[in-house]
């Protein structure tokens, strides 16, 4: 069988590059050369595009934007009479054929139906969620009221837009209908940036100002009390299978930034500390909004189980989710029994199929 070209696109204009860089670097040490011949597209913070052929250690370490030596410019092309990229060699312009690509991006311009949308209008098969399941499940907003209609338990919350609300008015707002603590959100974000946990009143306003830097939308949640927060692998299109619950137990006071990516004290189990039965309806209700959202290829569903109550909310679907070898959602699969050399080839025949 000929082999086909894959292109991993990573980086982007997102508070998620570096982890992007990470989960790159596992995808193209990882798939299968005997079918693939894997491309790197990178884009930098800045949103240049370049096909990289250097060392993948440098993109791992985010430093493959100054090995100019293997860079070439290079860009998804919309036009479909190209099926793929076009490449700047020294012979000018050239076409890049490319079969499937696997946008490895997080957050921003990557996760949130962007790049899906100009994969659509390439005509270029894809890894993961198409652009309304991708966005929708980006906006935390919209996220939680689509849940919400369908019935999937959420935690309460309030919503604020730039110029369009009372943000005067959120502090009594939160007294009457959530109560201290809250978490301020920004809607569109992840990796926790711009969140904050606000145990008292005096400290909403700063909080909100933080969030708002990130987004003219944001969410103010009820706190889920003494949260066990687990997580499952949802990975198919029609036929779905799940892996996990796992469970995270964060070094800080809650899933901040520094804890899910640099203090190693946060603690993660591949089978939650919970009862099967719990477990059984977690993956079912996981799978439920899987379908509800629309989602395909994979998604990380993430819940809070309140400590005391044992009271379940689905926090938030990722549909791109941390990607490396030992990133929760590979990890999960993996304890399905299937090799993550595995999970990328299923990713890249869903993309297809
Ligand atoms: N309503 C909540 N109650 C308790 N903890 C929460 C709540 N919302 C968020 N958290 C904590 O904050 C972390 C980040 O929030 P999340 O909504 O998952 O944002 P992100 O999309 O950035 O991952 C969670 O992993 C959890 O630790
Ligand atoms: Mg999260």
């Amino acid at each position: 069988m000929a082999k086909k070209t894959a292109a991993l696109i990573f980086g982007g204009v997102s508070s998620e590059y570096d982890v992007s860089c990470m989960s790159v670097s596992s995808v193209w040490e990882n798939i299968d050369r005997e079918k693939y011949d894997p491309v790197l597209l990178g884009i930098t913070r800045t949103g240049e595009w370049y096909l990289y052929e250097g060392d993948i250690e440098k993109v791992r370490a985010h430093e493959w934007d100054a090995d100019t030596e293997n860079l070439k410019k290079a860009y998804i092309c919309p036009d479909r009479s190209v099926h793929g990229a076009m490449v700047k060699t020294e012979n000018g312009w050239e076409e890049l054929y490319i079969d499937v690509v696997f946008p490895v991006l997080h957050g921003k311009n990557g996760e949130d139906g962007t790049m899906q949308g100009l994969l659509e209008i390439a005509g270029l098969p894809y890894v993961g969620c198409k652009v309304l399941a991708a966005a929708a499940c980006m906006d935390k907003d919209v996220c939680h009221t689509l849940l919400k209609g369908a019935g999937i338990p959420q935690v309460k919350w309030l919503t604020y837009i730039k110029g369009v609300s009372d943000l005067n008015g959120a502090e009594k707002a939160v007294e009457h209908e959530l109560g201290w603590p809250v978490f301020v959100k920004p809607a569109n974000a992840g990796s926790s940036v711009g969140i904050s946990k606000v145990k008292s009143p005096e400290m909403l306003k700063e909080a909100m100002d933080l969030a708002f830097e990130h987004d003219d939308k944001i969410i103010i949640e009820e706190a889920v009390q003494n949260p066990i927060e687990v997580e499952c692998a949802v990975l198919g299109n029609n036929d779905l299978m799940v892996g996990g619950p796992g469970e995270i137990v964060p070094a800080d006071e809650f899933y901040s930034y520094d804890a899910k990516y640099y203090n190693d004290e946060s603690e993660t189990f591949l089978k939650a500390r919970i009862s099967d039965e719990k477990a059984e309806e977690i993956r079912e209700t996981a799978k439920k909004a899987y379908k509800i959202l629309g989602c395909a290829g994979l998604t990380r569903v993430d819940f809070l189980i309140d400590g005391e109550t044992g009271k379940t909310v689905l926090n938030e679907p990722n549909t791109l989710p941390g990607f490396t070898n030992i990133s929760m959602y590979p990890k999960l699969i993996m304890d399905t029994g299937m090799s993550y050399a595995q999970l990328i080839d299923r990713l890249l025949e869903l993309a297809v199929s």
